[in-house]
This record gives C-alpha cells, structure tokens and sequence, in this order.
C-alpha cells in the first residue's frame, strides 16, 4: 500500500511513540461506567504491535458541556485490562507533570494522558490549518520526547485539532493497524464497481448531511442510505412526527432551524 506509512514499515522497539487513538465511548453519567468498549478493543492492534516501545496515548472522551465530558482514569484502567498490562493514567497532557511522566518511561510502559479536549488549544482551534495546529503547544511541548507519531483515531480523522493533525510535520507520522484497514477497505469501496451505495448511521447527524451532500454533489456515491439519528433527521425535515423521544434527542443534539432546511 503506497502514500503512507504503517507500523510494518519501521523498527518501533524501544523507541518513544505518541500514539492517538479514539476511544471515546459511551458512559453512563451517573456511575462514570464505560458501557461499550467496542473502540478500546480496536485500539488492541496498535498497542499490542507497540509492545516494547515507549507509549504515550492521547485520547479525547465526549466534548465540552455534555455529561459524558470525563477524565481518562476509567479509560486506563479497561485499556489495562484488555491489554492484560499496566496502562498508567496521568491527569495531564502537555504540562510539567506528562512531560516528567512522558521522560520517565521505559520500553514496554503505556501512558494514557489526559482528555485532550480538556485544553483549550484543541477545541477553540478546530478546523484550523495544519500551520496553526502546529505551532500549539500542545504540539511544540509534546513533539521533542517522541521518535514517532502514530494516528490509529479513524473514527476521529476528520477533525482538524492539534492532536490529530498537528505532529504531521514534526515527527515521522504512521497510520496504525485501525487506520490502515479503514483506509484500504475505503479505497476498495471507492474503486468498485457502479452503483456505489453509502450507508450513513449514528448520533451524529449534523456532520452526516454534510458528508451525504458532498458524497452526492461530487459523485462519490450514487446513492446514500441512512439508518438511526442520521435517518430521524431526515424524516424530521419532512414534517414526519418522530414521537417525544426521538425529537428531543435531535433538539438536544444540534438540530436547528438551518439543519432542517440543509436536510430537506
Ligand atoms: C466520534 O465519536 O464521532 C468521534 O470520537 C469524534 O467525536 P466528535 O464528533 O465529538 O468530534
């Protein structure tokens, strides 16, 4: 496979890699418990090829204002069982106290750093330009303790934050095992044959009618299927009564008045 890098590509033993990866899940507010841990097992391939390296992991849970904004401590502790080994949580990303905890590892050590939508730089600068990103410090403070950095977060690539995007430049950047399958497995999609039919599900919506409308406009599907949210949004522009539930999921969620237009 041509036009990046994987894990298979280097020699990564004993050496420090930053790793990010997306394990946001849902968690019930009121015990803090993590009710599926499909996207932590997905992360398994990664962590487990990285055995003896130095691992840091940088991770983001929910977004600012919702219930399920935790830190990363319950995180660490499911990474740990699942990956039978000690993951240790440090309540920081970039300050003094991840750097200490960063230059103190040894090969084999995972970390798991704070929530990184706890710090500002990566949620008031989203969507900005890769020359932004990069020069946050987030970036400028994490990029000297690492040889490499390795983006396993697929399900959270089309965000422009500094921990997504930023190190792209700064160190040698790679595409974990989860990444590189869900790149591959597109690729095959969109070099098969015609009709080509998307199918667009889940709770977030708002971004879903943007992608079903910039995959219609340029041709990259010829038709798109929607199931959950996504399909209640759309029955919801139509004037279609979804019943209490569900509308208030969408009204709670971002739905608005230029929603409703945009979908129908
Ligand atoms: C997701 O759950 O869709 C990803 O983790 C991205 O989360 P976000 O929509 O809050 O950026």
């Amino acid at each position: 496979m041509s036009g990046f890098f994987t894990l298979d590509d280097f020699n990564l033993s004993g050496k420090s890699v930053l790793v990010r990866v997306d394990i946001n899940s849902p968690i019930d507010p009121e015990s803090g418990r993590i009710l599926d841990d499909t996207r932590m097992r997905r992360a398994m391939d990664t962590l487990k090829d990285l055995d003896d390296s130095k691992v840091a992991i940088m991770a983001h849970q929910s977004r600012p204002g919702k219930k399920d904004f935790t830190p990363l401590g319950g995180h660490a502790e499911h990474l740990s069982y699942l990956l039978r080994k000690d993951v240790r949580y440090v309540d920081d990303l970039f300050g003094s106290k991840a750097r200490e905890a960063i230059s103190r590892m040894k090969k084999g050590d995972v970390l798991l750093l704070e929530n990184t939508r706890f710090y500002s730089e990566e949620v008031a600068l989203k969507g900005k330009p890769l020359e932004v990103q990069e020069k946050t410090h987030i970036v400028r403070n994490l990029s000297p303790f690492f040889d490499y950095y390795v983006n396993d977060a697929f399900a959270a690539a089309h965000r422009a934050q500094a921990t997504l995007i930023g190190f792209a430049r700064k160190l040698p950047s790679i595409a974990g095992k989860l990444m590189e399958r869900e790149i591959v497995g597109l690729s095959r999609a969109l070099e098969g044959e015609r009709p080509r039919i998307a199918v667009l599900g889940g709770a977030k919506f708002d971004d879903s009618i943007e992608i079903a409308r910039n995959m219609l406009e340029n041709g990259i599907a010829d038709k798109v299927l929607t199931t959950g949210a996504v399909a209640n949004m759309f029955l919801y522009s139509t004037g279609k009564a979804l019943g209490e539930p569900s509308e208030s999921f969408l009204l709670e969620n971002g739905s608005s008045e230029s929603l409703v237009k945009k979908a129908r």
